[in-house]
């Protein structure tokens, strides 16, 4: 039976403007290989707003370096990344030439890095880094300046005052909108964006990302927004991605997952949050911790905290199930998931 039920779970890819298949990256260390994604596989559809959750070391950052080549030596990367332009043939993206793989990001998959606030120059001004990533790209200054001028005033900055300061005359919320700016300001399809918001205070939080999603639109940008807080993306994303011990253990609609969560980690996640609306600072914790990268155990990696794990969770990979057609769940029983780990979770606007 469960073999039948694996085959269900057959996402559409007509769509589909990313295509991760078996991302690994692995580092070898002293104790062992440590393999911090593991086998991901996951499409980004055009023009969507995809939320990427999941507890801290889970390997958000490192599946976000994957979609861009960019994981940082010594890690080693496997797998195989396909862009696909609107126009045009399909990018192997993991098989490009420096030149071609530094032309893709900024121009065709932009990405902010989590923690990139601390990256801007602090001696050099906003103006200054939005004309240098220009000049960097042989791209056509003056127009792109008067782009950058449009994105900050998109983003509720006034585009001369900022321009004109040094990123410590910013306050956090301001350099973050900057930073949004400049990776908009070569006209990117897909903005990657990790942790954007995690250093803001929530209101701070709450309106970048209703600035994001007008973004989103104006631009037909696809998004995918990477965080470990599940109540502040839920009600933004169409889709979302749960990640736990450097897997993807279940995507899907953003309002299907939320509603009919069929993992037993995404209803951990679900029943730690009172409501959607709160703070993140109110959730409980789950119990337990998650493998040791360089000891991930056979089976399921949830089941030293699942309260359904049995022989069959220890022995078999529980990937390829389907909860629905566009649902995919790692897990052999998702379908006693809701009595096992019951939830009333309320949906905040
Ligand atoms: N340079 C490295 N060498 C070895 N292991 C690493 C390295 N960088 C990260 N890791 C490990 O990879 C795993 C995934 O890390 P990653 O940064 O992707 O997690 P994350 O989900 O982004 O976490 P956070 O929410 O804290 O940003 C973690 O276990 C981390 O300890
Ligand atoms: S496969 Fe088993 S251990 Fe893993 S989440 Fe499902 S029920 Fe729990
Ligand atoms: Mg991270």
């Amino acid at each position: 039976m469960a073999t039948t039920e694996r085959l269900t779970a057959t996402e559409s890819t007509a769509d589909t403007i990313l295509r991760v298949r078996d991302a690994t990256v692995s580092f070898e260390m002293d104790r062992g290989t440590a393999r911090v994604l593991n086998g991901v596989d996951l499409d980004v559809k055009r023009r969507e707003i995809l939320g990427v959750v999941g507890e801290s070391g889970s390997g958000k950052s490192m599946l976000a370096s994957a979609m861009l080549d960019a994981v940082e030596e010594p890690g080693r990367l496997t797998g195989e990344i396909i862009y696909y332009p609107e126009e045009g043939e399909p990018v192997d993206v993991l098989n490009l030439s420096k030149a071609e793989l530094k032309r893709l990001r900024w121009e065709e998959i932009s990405m902010v890095f989590q923690g990139a606030l601390s990256s801007f120059n602090p001696t050099m001004s906003v103006r200054g880094h939005f004309t240098e990533t220009l000049r960097a790209h042989d791209a056509d200054v003056e127009a792109g300046m008067e782009r950058a001028r449009e994105l900050l005033s998109d983003l509720y900055l006034d585009p001369e005052r900022v321009l004109d300061s040094y990123p410590h005359e910013l306050s956090g919320g301001m350099s973050q909108r900057a930073l949004i700016a400049l990776s908009l300001v070569l006209e990117p399809n897909v903005l990657v964006m990790d942790e954007p918001t995690a250093a803001l205070d929530l209101l701070m939080q709450r309106s970048i990302l209703a600035l994001l999603s007008d973004l989103q639109e104006k631009y037909d940008l696809t998004v995918v927004f990477i965080t470990h807080d599940l109540p502040l993306v839920a009600g933004l994303a169409d889709r979302l991605a749960v990640m736990y011990a450097f897997e993807l253990v279940e995507r899907g609609p953003a309002a299907e997952l939320i509603r009919d969560a069929a993992h037993p980690y995404t209803r951990a996640l679900l029943k730690a949050v009172p409501n959607l609306d709160a703070p993140l600072s109110t959730m409980r914790s789950i119990e337990g911790s998650a493998p040791d990268p360089v000891n991930i155990p056979d089976g399921c990696s949830y089941a030293s905290r699942c309260p359904l794990a049995d022989d069959q969770c220890l022995r078999e990979d529980p990937g390829g199930y389907g909860a629905g057609p566009e649902h995919p769940v790692s897990c052999h029983h998702w379908r006693r998931a809701d009595e096992a780990v019951p939830f009333e979770t309320e949906v905040g606007e």
